[in-house]
């Protein structure tokens, strides 16, 4: 779980949640979650660049929309999972489907 605050200064974070590395970001008044580990090689998406809502990783430039997980450019050539966010308060709640 991640707080509001913690998106404040950055939009875009890597939490480690029940044992997984998840990509938060802050879109306008949305937030998202994905996996924060390319599909590609294992890039780590949060060092890479916020777009609206296009992320880009940093290892070879693979762009997926954070929305949806759609893949938008390769070399990737898997779409990323992406999670629904809830938020209570102060809280980023992340769920998991399994
Ligand atoms: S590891 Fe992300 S584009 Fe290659």
């Amino acid at each position: 779980m991640a707080k509001i605050s913690d998106l404040s200064a950055h939009p875009m974070k890597k939490v480690r949640v029940s044992g997984r590395d998840i990509a938060l970001v802050h879109v306008g008044e949305q937030y998202y979650a994905f996996d924060n580990t390319c599909t590609h090689k294992g890039g780590p998406l949060a060092k890479g660049e916020l777009s609206g809502e296009t992320v880009t990783c940093p290892w070879h430039g693979g762009m997926f929309d954070v929305r949806t997980g759609d893949l938008l450019h390769p070399p990737p050539v898997e779409r990323l999972r992406t999670y629904p966010v809830r938020i209570t308060g102060e809280d980023i709640e992340i769920e998991f489907t399994d």
